[in-house]
């Protein structure tokens, strides 16, 4: 597993994965993006030293989604961070990034607290920051218009002390989930 930097041979590709209907109702920003707006946010993305972006490469070297850190402040060592997974991912795959990615922020940014927003209409990713060990820190009443209804959105946080023992247990989780694929179809009853 690894985390390219997202670069001019690259960038192109996660514009499908970002326009799919489910990463784009995950977004603040929901609305599809055309290759030109995708060019100039890449062009954009360059100058601003606040900000990385990844590429979450498979044990294969196969690109299976996508993680970000926003507002990466050096003086109160804090980020924001935001991801999504290749429509086609395996289950398992979020976990996955988010092990690489963490431990990248905390061990070699060495960056003290990672933060998160997430919308109350997204389900999945509120149980999946709660599994990562984030703790829900706030809530931001009707602070987002989602089309149909103003709904909250909703603060996590999780400091760099407290990763090693989510590390661990994710690290279990991810063993189990690899025992799990390799393990034979069951034979059929007949
Ligand atoms: C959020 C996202 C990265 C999760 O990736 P994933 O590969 O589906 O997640 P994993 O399979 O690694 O699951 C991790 C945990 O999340 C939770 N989870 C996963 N799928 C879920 C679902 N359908 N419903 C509820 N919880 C779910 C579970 O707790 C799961 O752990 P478990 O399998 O041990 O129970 C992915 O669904 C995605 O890209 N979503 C769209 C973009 C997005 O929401 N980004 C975050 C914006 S804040």
């Amino acid at each position: 597993m690894a985390l390219i930097p997202l670069n001019i041979n690259n960038y192109e590709q996660i514009l499908a994965w970002r326009n799919s209907p489910n990463v784009r109702n995950a977004m603040f920003h929901s609305q599809e993006i055309s290759l030109k707006e995708h060019q100039e946010w890449f062009k954009k993305l360059q100058r601003n030293d606040d900000r990385q972006w990844f590429i979450f490469q498979d044990s294969e070297g196969m690109a299976q989604g996508v993680v970000y850190f926003n507002d990466i402040n050096g003086v109160h060592s804090t980020a924001f961070w935001g991801f999504y997974t290749r429509p086609e991912a395996l289950l398992g795959t979020g976990i996955r990034l988010a092990l690489e990615a963490i431990d990248h922020l905390f061990n070699k940014l060495e960056i003290n607290k990672l933060c998160a927003e997430v919308r109350s209409d997204n389900q999945r990713s509120l149980i999946f920051h709660q599994k990562i060990g984030f703790i829900e820190e706030g809530v931001f009443r009707s602070q987002y218009f989602n089309g149909q209804q103003s709904i909250d959105i909703i603060r996590f946080g999780i400091l760099s002390g407290e990763w090693p023992i989510h590390k661990e247990q994710l690290q279990k989780r991810i063993c189990e989930l690899s025992l799990l694929a390799e393990r034979p179809p069951p034979a059929d009853i007949t």
